[in-house]
């Protein structure tokens, strides 16, 4: 929706060397920047500086008890931000660039802006796999914060255009470099006291499972249905709170066909106005799911339906944003 007194002109460069230059110029200068990771796109500021990043939780329209992930180029430059155990070490070897979040506890002397983690004892980091991200890591030198790049409480971006029409006005800079590849934020998993999935991603539960096989680590699916609800107030993973990720109108899972006036998303043999995947392919499904979302709420229709998912693999991660977009608060 446009901001009817927008408070910056939002530049969409496409990717390259002169996009990147200029992204690094507003990192420096303490404002933030939209680009893509290869999960969805991130609304990037520089981790250790403060008011930078009160500037993305402005842009957002976050509440400030949601801490961020932070960005970096490798390994090495995660361990000066953060301790790191054995099991987080295979884990970054095995996934690391890639879509794999961890939640760590943060080095006090690492630098990191206690608004980044919301005054937590952990912080989440990740290395990204995209030349976009990674270019412009290069290019600032710093970890960069990035949560994605929609306002509070909406669908992630998975498109240029998405962020535009969620932060058009409220952001200064996007650089465009086509859709996202796989389309669903990263995995989280914290690895304190035995690993736990904290939020499901493309590095599914299987995946991670068969890290540790018989070694009793394996991880404890921490989503909507097995974790406890929580409050603002008690938040241990704040993404997991009930509604998240929603779209404008009401969603109807598990749908088999339309009813009067609904936006039927098919899967599989169940076709529809759109589909995540005729194939019933899961990973093109998740790399679709945000994109047929956003159609979907632009539709002309009233209410959206949505045909059910299997829930093995990355199905895993897509049935949980999808239960979070139907919940209504
Ligand atoms: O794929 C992704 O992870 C994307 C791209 C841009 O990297 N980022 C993303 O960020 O999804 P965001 O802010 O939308 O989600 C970050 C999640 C939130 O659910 C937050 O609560 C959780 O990470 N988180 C961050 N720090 C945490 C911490 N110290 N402990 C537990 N959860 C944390
Ligand atoms: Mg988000």
């Amino acid at each position: 929706m446009a901001d009817p007194n927008p408070q910056h002109e939002t530049r969409t460069l496409p990717y390259g060397a002169a996009a990147i230059a200029d992204a690094a110029r507003v990192i420096a200068g303490g404002g933030c920047v939209a680009v893509p990771t290869e999960t969805v796109y991130g609304l990037a500021a520089d981790a250790t500086d403060s008011a930078a990043v009160a500037g993305i939780y402005v842009a957002k329209g976050r509440p400030s008890f949601n801490p961020l992930i932070v960005h970096v180029l490798d390994l090495a430059a995660a361990e000066r931000i953060a301790v790191f155990d054995d099991t987080a070490l295979r884990l970054a070897a095995a996934f690391w660039p890639g879509p794999l979040t961890l939640v760590l506890p943060v080095r006090e002397d690492g630098g990191i802006a206690s608004l980044v983690t919301a005054g937590l004892e952990t912080v989440a980091v990740r290395v990204p796999a995209h030349r976009a991200m990674r270019a412009l890591l290069e290019a600032s030198g710093v970890p960069l914060a990035a949560p994605s790049a929609n306002a509070s409480g909406g669908i992630s971006p998975t498109r240029a255009a998405h962020v535009l029409a969620s932060l058009g006005g409220r952001i200064s800079l996007v650089i465009d470099d086509g859709a996202t590849e796989v389309g669903v934020e990263s995995t989280i998993v914290a690895t304190a006291g035995g690993m736990r999935i904290l939020r499901e991603g493309p590095i599914t539960a299987e995946l991670l499972s068969d890290m540790f096989p018989g070694g009793g680590r394996e991880p404890v699916a921490m989503d909507g249905v097995t974790e406890p609800r929580r409050s603002p107030g008690n938040v241990s993973a704040p993404g997991q709170l009930d509604s998240h990720y929603a779209p404008r109108k009401s969603l109807r899972l598990n749908a088999t066909e339309a009813r009067p006036g609904e936006w039927l998303i098919g899967f599989g043999a169940i076709g529809g106005d759109d589909t995540l995947s005729t194939a019933g392919d899961l990973t093109e499904a998740a790399a679709y799911l945000f994109d047929a979302l956003h159609r979907a709420d632009a539709s002309d229709r009233k209410t959206l339906g949505i045909a059910p998912i299997p829930s093995h693999g990355i199905g895993a991660a897509i049935n949980d944003r999808l239960r979070r977009a139907a919940h209504r608060p």
